[in-house]
C-alpha cells in the first residue's frame, strides 16, 4: 500500500511548478484548507448549535437572502486571507465591493482571491451536500499599495490558481494551479486533506444532464432542443440519459467531474444574463473543467476568456464532458 499523502506535502512537491511564486501559493493554498476544515466541522454540527442554521435576515447585493452558514463561512475565509500576508485583497458573493486589505504587509502581498464562501446555500437547512469555490490571481496593481478593482476583474485565462471544497458525504478540496487536477479527501481522524484523486480527468463522454428543469420553458430553443435530445430514447447507446440536479453548484460539476455530464445553468427570459456569477463561480470551475479535459462556455463563448466588467457579473453557463458540450453547441444558435 503507498504511503498516504497529504496536501501540504502535495503542495509542497510541486512548488517547482511555480518558480515565480515558491512558498507564497503554497501558503494561500494552505490557508484556504484550513479555513475550509474549519467550515466543514461548522457544516457538520449545524444542526446541533444554535445560530449556525437558518437565515441571517440580510439580503446580499445580488438580491438572495443571506443564510447564516453564508455569513460564518465568508468571515473565516476573510480572516486567514487578511492575515495570511499573501493576499492584497478579496472579492466574494456575500460583500458589495471587493474587500482591500489594510496595513503593509497585506499592501505587499502580490495576490487576490476571489470565492463563493458558501455554494448552494439553499440546500444547508436540509442537509445536502454546499460547497466553497475559489481563483486566485496575481495582483495587476503595484505591490505596495492598495488592491484595485483593475485586480478583481481579470480574464479567467489569467487565474493561476482556482479551486472548490464540496461539504459532502466526504469533505473533499479538489484544485488546479494549471498543471492537472488532483482531489483530496479531509480524513477526521487526523485532520488532514489526503490525496485521493490524484490527476483528475473528466471523461469525455457522459450520460448525466443536470439542469433546472423548472426553467426549461423560458430558456432559448436550442436548449430545449438539447434537453429532448438527452433524453430521447435511442440517439445513442448512452441514451437516455439521467437527469441529475442537486441545486449546489459545486456538488452537480463534482459529480459530472468524476461520472462525465453536462451541467447548464442558461440565460432565460427571466434572468436574461443567467443566474451563476463569473469571477467566482464559472471562472474557477471554468479552469478546473478545463484542466480535467472538459469545456466551459456560455453557450456562445469559452467562459475563461470573458473580459469582466463588474464584480458580481453573471453569465450563462455549460460545462462537462468534451462530446457532450459539443453536441449541446452545436444546437444552440
Ligand atoms: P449560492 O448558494 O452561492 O447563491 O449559489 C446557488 C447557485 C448554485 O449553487 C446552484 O447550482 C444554483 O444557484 C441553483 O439555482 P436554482 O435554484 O435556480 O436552480
Ligand atoms: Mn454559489
Ligand atoms: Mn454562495
Amino acid at each position: 500500500m503507498s504511503k498516504t499523502m497529504t496536501l501540504n506535502e502535495f503542495i509542497l512537491d510541486r512548488q517547482a511548478e511555480f518558480p515565480f511564486a515558491t512558498g507564497e501559493l503554497t501558503r494561500i493554498l494552505g490557508d484556504i484548507a484550513l479555513a475550509s476544515k474549519i467550515v466543514a466541522r461548522d457544516v457538520r454540527r449545524a444542526g446541533l448549535i444554535d445560530n449556525i442554521l437558518g437565515a441571517q435576515g440580510e439580503t446580499n447585493i445580488q438580491g438572495e437572502e443571506q443564510q447564516k452558514l453564508d455569513v460564518i463561512a465568508d468571515n473565516q475565509f476573510i480572516k486567514v486571507f487578511k492575515h495570511g500576508g499573501e493576499i492584497c485583497g478579496i472579492a466574494s458573493e456575500e460583500n458589495d465591493d471587493f474587500v482591500a486589505f489594510e496595513g503593509e504587509q497585506a499592501m505587499n502581498g502580490k495576490y487576490v482571491v476571489l470565492f463563493d464562501p458558501l455554494d448552494g446555500s439553499s440546500n444547508i437547512d436540509v442537509n445536502v451536500s454546499i460547497g466553497t469555490i475559489f481563483s486566485i490571481y496575481r495582483r495587476v496593481s503595484p505591490v505596495g499599495t492598495k488592491a484595485t478593482l483593475e485586480d478583481m476583474l481579470q480574464k479567467g485565462t489569467e487565474q493561476i490558481a482556482a479551486g472548490y471544497v464540496l461539504y459532502g458525504s466526504s469533505t473533499m478540496l479538489v484544485y488546479t494551479t494549471g498543471c492537472g487536477v488532483n482531489g483530496f479527501t479531509l480524513d477526521p481522524s487526523i485532520g488532514e486533506f489526503c490525496l485521493s484523486h490524484p490527476d483528475m480527468k473528466m471523461p469525455v463522454d457522459g450520460r448525466i444532464y443536470a439542469m433546472n428543469e423548472g426553467n426549461i420553458k423560458i430558456c432559448e430553443q436550442g436548449l430545449r432542443d438539447y434537453i429532448s435530445y438527452c433524453q430521447e430514447a435511442d440517439a445513442t447507446p448512452l441514451h437516455p440519459y439521467s437527469g441529475r440536479y442537486i441545486g449546489s453548484l459545486v456538488a452537480d460539476f463534482h459529480r459530472n467531474l468524476v461520472k462525465g455530464g453536462i451541467y447548464v445553468y442558461p440565460d432565460t427570459t427571466l434572468h436574461p444574463e443567467g443566474k451563476l456569477r463569473l469571477l467566482y463561480e464559472c471562472n474557477p470551475l471554468a479552469f478546473i473543467a478545463e484542466q480535467a479535459g472538459g469545456q466551459a462556455t456560455t453557450g456562445r463563448m469559452r467562459v475563461l476568456e470573458i473580459k469582466p466588467e463588474k464584480l458580481h457579473q453573471r453569465v450563462p453557463y455549460y460545462t462537462g464532458s468534451k462530446n457532450m458540450m459539443d453536441k449541446a453547441m452545436s444546437l444552440l444558435k
